[in-house]
């Protein structure tokens, strides 16, 4: 039988070593992981989803938001180990085969993007900036998502994209 890559990694066998349960995408993982591992590094490093990207690494940038239960979080100051039994949601569950999520193509409509970089956090943090009823307006979006920082200042176009799906939906 094949083994995934998560299946793959050496044992720890350090006192640090806990074993856990995450669905991730609708797909369910049991991982035996150090306690001190980050959501951020487990999913890019362990798991492979390099689409949440590190940027600060520090909780200051956003780039790394994934969603928790359906709340956004900076996945680099979450640690894994804490999880157990959650639903994590990254930017590799969002489109339906070639059908992308709604905030994925708005995003592509109104050029929320330059390089790209700080896009899979800023689109899921529009998506619960949305669901939280925080993007009524483009101030009001534009507060709601000031978390995530882009590099590019794709700003004007990120705040039309989370705001334009808020109406639609
Ligand atoms: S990489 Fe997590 S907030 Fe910057
Ligand atoms: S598009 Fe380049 S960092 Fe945002």
């Amino acid at each position: 039988m094949p083994v995934t890559s998560a299946e793959a990694q050496p044992r720890l066998n350090s006192p640090h070593e806990q074993g856990i349960t995450l669905t991730i995408n609708g797909q369910a993982h049991d991982l035996t992981l150090d306690t001190r591992q980050s959501l951020l590094d487990l999913l890019r490093e362990r798991l492979n989803l390099t689409g949440t990207k590190k940027g600060c690494n520090q909780g200051a940038c956003g780039a790394c938001t994934v969603l928790v239960n359906g709340r956004r979080i900076n996945a680099c100051l979450t640690l894994a180990a804490m999880l157990d039994g959650s639903e994590i949601t990254t930017i590799e569950g969002l489109a339906n085969g070639d059908q992308l999520h709604p905030l994925q193509a708005a995003f592509i409509e109104h050029d929320g993007l330059q390089c790209g970089y700080c896009t899979p956090g800023q689109i899921l943090s529009g998506i619960a900036c949305i669901a939280e009823g925080h993007a009524g307006s483009p101030e009001e979006t534009r507060f709601w998502m000031s978390g995530n920082i882009c590099r590019c200042a794709a700003y004007p176009g990120i705040v039309a994209a989370v705001t334009q799906v808020a109406k639609e939906m």
